[in-house]
């Protein structure tokens, strides 16, 4: 049976595609070496996957909409079925199962791609192929593009425009369907019961790598896909990195643990991060600097709703962090001052969220197209995450704040009036993070 999420978006966007008189080609990802012949774990690419629902490598949709009132197909390329290749690399769909496991009008063997695809281009002037991610196949298509154009004859015109998909397909994306929040919902809970796990979990004496390793058993004992992003498990002042991903130092009493780190369920993301004390209680350094994260962040969430412009959620919680940081000594002078010379960016030198989807920094664009900030629109997720991060060699500021480093970050959908939080699950406030790192570890499974 086709899943309807995939049919639902390849409808929508063969109705755009039909508006713009143009086929799209849209392959999935290649497999990449990791080491000699074994492979990367493979995932296929977001636009593909949103438009298929389907996982294997060597594929290829082809999305034809119908011309003078035929109906509009969409075509895949995919692997035939092979005993020795499937005893040896697993299983595939094959051709003769394809149309009605994803509900595509055919499917084509991958090997015929680049010789079916003139037949089926034939008398289309405008092609939508993204340049860039696979050069052998970029070849490939200007190759055909011009032998297109080369062996035009007669009354069929050859293409004229070769065009990027993501414009219009990625604004597709960035506004999520009641299914696709499904996913998004279910992600969102798994990554927040990981985060509570591993606040009752970790103890001093543990290392960074076994946050990490608890973190995937519970995303994959879930029957999640994995991590949606490499795990961020930052000891003490490893938070002051912010991409930290070794995760292999020992986790001291007295120390806080950043951790950064998000669900894939159906390949949709979650991102979170939350901070907590190692030893179970934050000192009153990490706690005064901590509220005043929190503090940013609810003042950004809280502002969230359809019209509002996207870099205000980063206005109001900068605001806050600023303040925080002129109130404990960190920053001086006045607000005005912090903001006006950018010297919060010591402290707090990202911004404060991306839009959330199939990938973790989701497509989508943050401006309109006059160059203003765009407003918030119902179905959208973002996340919010400010933070404060000291580093360990700042001589500026008194040691006791020295390799502090804390962020805080939920996933944010915005609603007809207003948003819901999808990660509330994770304990957030001083007080319920601190009860969680007090209860007894779940037994591991
Ligand atoms: N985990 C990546 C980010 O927070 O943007
Ligand atoms: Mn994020
Ligand atoms: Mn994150």
């Amino acid at each position: 049976m086709s899943d309807s999420l995939h049919a639902l978006h390849r409808a929508r966007f063969l109705n755009l595609l039909a508006e713009r008189d143009a086929v799209a080609i849209i392959p999935t990802a290649t497999t990449k070496t990791r080491n000699d012949d074994a492979d990367y774990l493979f995932r296929p690419t977001s636009d593909f996957w949103y438009l298929t629902g389907f996982k294997e490598p060597g594929s290829c949709l082809v999305l034809l909409p119908g011309l003078e009132g035929e109906e509009h197909r969409a075509v895949l390329f995919l692997r035939e079925r092979d005993k020795v290749s499937e005893t040896w690399d697993g299983r595939r769909l094959g051709l003769e199962r394809a149309p009605d496991a994803l509900g595509v009008d055919a499917a084509m063997d991958i090997k015929e791609l680049w010789t079916e695809l003139p037949k089926l281009l034939a008398g289309r002037q405008r092609i939508m192929w993204r340049f860039g991610d696979d050069d052998v196949a970029d070849r490939r298509m200007v190759e055909l593009f011009s032998s297109l154009r080369d062996h035009a004859r007669g009354p069929v015109e050859p293409p004229t425009e070769l065009l990027d998909p993501a414009p219009a397909l990625h604004e597709l994306r960035v506004i999520k369907s009641d299914a696709e929040l499904d996913h998004m919902r279910r992600s969102a809970e798994l990554a927040a019961s990981a985060h509570s796990a591993l606040m009752r979990h970790i103890k001093p004496g543990m290392n960074e790598c076994e946050a990490e390793a608890l973190l995937d058993h519970h995303y994959r004992s879930a029957g999640s896909t994995g991590a949606a992003y490499n795990h961020i498990c930052a000891g003490g002042a490893n938070a002051c990195i912010l991409h930290y991903i070794e995760n292999d130092q020992p986790l001291k009493d007295g120390d806080l643990l950043l951790v950064d780190s998000g669900a894939e369920w159906h390949y949709y993301a979650s991102d979170i991060t939350r901070t907590f004390p190692v030893g179970g209680r934050f000192t009153p350094e990490q706690r005064a600097l901590y509220q005043v994260v929190l503090d940013a962040e609810e003042a950004a969430i809280a502002v969230a709703a359809p019209g509002v412009p996207f870099d205000r959620i980063h206005e109001v919680a900068l605001g806050v962090i600023v303040d925080g940081l002129l109130e404990h000594g960190l920053l001086k002078g006045t607000r005005e001052e912090a903001l006006e010379s950018g010297s919060y960016r010591e402290f707090f030198m990202h911004k404060t969220g991306h839009y959330l989807g199939l990938d973790v920094h989701d497509c989508g664009r943050y401006l309109t197209a006059s160059g203003a900030p765009r407003p918030l629109e119902q179905g959208m997720v973002f996340t919010v995450e400010p933070g404060i991060y000291v580093d360990p060699e700042n001589m500026d500021v008194d040691a006791r704040w020295r390799g502090i480093g804390i962020r805080i970050e939920d996933d944010v959908l915005v609603t007809e009036d207003g948003h819901e939080v999808l990660t509330t699950a994770a304990p957030k406030s001083v007080a319920a993070v601190e009860a969680m790192c007090a209860a007894q570890p779940e037994p591991q499974g």
